[in-house]
């Protein structure tokens, strides 16, 4: 048995004695709807949002210590317009420093969110956000350096909406908790109390936290809804810290619509899709030729991880039932077309940049584990080029407005990569040409096997005292130092 394997046995054994997967298994809750604050109309006020400390009950009859976002546990859903600026009070009062980053937002590096925009507890950070993009489904989270694993899983993370002119008056579902949901999906383990849990080991530290439970909105799967004849939206993002979800639909195609930073440029069918941690796709179900639908999800979406070693994989959960009701909702067609997008032109790229994630540098980390309360610390575990993240040094200088191919590989194991600051187009994704309904706009890619390459653009400032980060987006990872800084000027 080599190290990997051994520790994944033994972590495996740790799960299994907490018995989480006895509370998957009662009968489907309903879909909570996460409160909306559309402000597409117009912004008049500040628009509050408030770290707090806070209690939950998943599902288990009793309440988890949670963090919220002006609610129990995650924040609102932000539905905002292209054109707007945001003017944000982000009020800290969780007891411990956070920041909050705007993931998959086009905007300067000093309102972006990430770690060098600290919140210190008490206090409040008011950046004023420009939403210069099209229309695209985004979220906001915890980016506290060494605790942005721990943080967003105990439920500093949201949802932002951006629609433009044309998705206000595009032929598609748009009826919030009618006929068009946001689904935030996350792995958690409950400990044997019923209590949410989160306990760094060498094994976490490898693999990154997984949770035997899946929830949707806060909610343990599977939960229920009733909906409209017709076309259904579901607009989806994992927020897990590591896991990669496979998604199904029980009854006919994946119908994919959005990735990202924005719609598709014709609808895609897929049997399944891979999701991986901060990744956002937008889907439709058609309802009309069926009664029941379900969303289901393969915890072993990416391949790995402790339930394909132990069960052999296929550890495939309903995470969503849509059942058909007299309800009136959206009554049009399946869409032919949904935007104008040009295949990448990457001919345009003058820079070409290498990024080698490294797991394997020799760091303990058993006593990385030992030593801190369950955050990373300020180590440096992993890499990126032979470099753990270091708040004062920057490790690239992009030119504002610049095509460049970046190229990503990984030493060891199957990791989301993501970019502030852009979408991207994803040239090659392990190699091969990635999936039809990845080849949109992201700010994710995978990196496995091969080289994972991106078409990108940046068109706003990120300066020396406000870069932007590009890293490992499974969180520990993120954390351990799998993560650099770049400026753009
Ligand atoms: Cu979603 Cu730098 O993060
Ligand atoms: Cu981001
Ligand atoms: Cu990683």
């Amino acid at each position: 048995m080599d190290r990997r394997t051994f520790l994944k046995s033994t972590g495996a054994g740790m799960f299994l004695a907490g018995g989480g997967l006895a509370w998957a298994k009662s009968t489907a809750r309903p879909l909570p709807i996460i409160p909306l604050t559309d402000l597409t109309g117009g912004v008049e006020d500040r628009v509050s949002l408030a770290l707090n400390p806070a209690s939950h009950d998943f599902g288990t009859g009793v309440a988890s210590e949670t963090f919220g976002i002006n609610h129990d546990y995650l924040g609102p859903v932000l539905k905002v317009k292209q054109g707007q600026t945001l003017p944000f009070d982000v009020a800290n009062n969780i007891g411990d420093t956070s920041t909050i980053h705007w993931h998959g937002l086009h905007i300067p590096g000093d309102v972006d969110g990430g770690p060098h925009q600290e919140i210190e507890h008490g206090s409040v950070w008011s950046p004023d956000v420009p939403i210069v993009q099209h229309a695209s489904m985004n979220w906001f989270h915890s980016h506290m350096h060494g605790k942005t694993a721990q943080q967003t899983y105990k439920g500093l993370a949201g949802v932002l909406l951006i629609e433009d002119d044309a998705s206000l008056s595009a032929d598609l579902p748009k009826t919030y908790g009618v006929d068009d949901f946001t689904l935030i999906l996350q792995d958690k383990m409950f400990d044997g109390s019923g209590k949410m849990a989160y306990e760094l080991s060498a094994a976490v530290f490898e693999d990154g936290f997984e949770g035997d439970t899946l929830v949707v909105n806060g909610a343990i799967a599977p939960v229920a809804q009733t909906v409209p004849t017709g076309l259904v939206r579901l607009r989806i993002l994992n927020a897990c810290n590591a896991r990669f979800l496979g998604l199904s639909m029980e009854t006919g195609p994946v119908t994919v619509i959005a990735s990202d930073g924005g719609f598709l440029s014709a609808p895609v069918e897929a049997e399944s899709i891979v999701m991986s941690p901060g990744e956002r796709y937008e889907i439709l179900v058609d309802m009309s030729a069926v009664e029941t639908n379900f969303l289901n999800v393969n915890l072993d979406g990416g391949g790995g991880g402790f339930f394909a070693n132990l069960f052999g994989g296929n550890q495939t959960t309903t995470a969503l039932s849509l059942t058909r009701s007299a309800t009136n909702g959206f009554d049009g067609a399946m869409p032919a077309r949904l935007a104008n997008l040009e295949p990448p032109k990457s001919a345009d790229a003058t820079v070409t940049r290498s990024f080698q994630l490294e797991m394997d540098v020799g760091a303990d980390l058993a006593a990385l584990a030992l030593a801190w309360d369950n955050f990373c610390g300020d180590a440096g575990a992993m890499a990126i080029n032979g470099q753990p993240m270091k708040m004062d040094r920057i490790d690239e200088e992009v030119r504002k407005g610049d095509s460049e191919i970046w190229r990503i590989s990984v030493d060891d194991q199957l990791h989301p990569f993501h970019i502030h600051g852009c979408s991207f187009r994803i040239l090659s994704q392990n190699g091969g040409p990635p999936p039809a309904y990845a080849s949109g706009w992201k700010d994710m890619v995978h990196v496995e096997e091969g080289w994972s390459e991106v078409l990108v653009r940046f068109d706003f400032e990120a300066t020396k005292d406000a870069p932007y980060m590009y890293h490992c987006h499974i969180l520990e990872h993120e954390d351990c130092g799998m993560m650099g800084q770049f400026t753009v000027g």
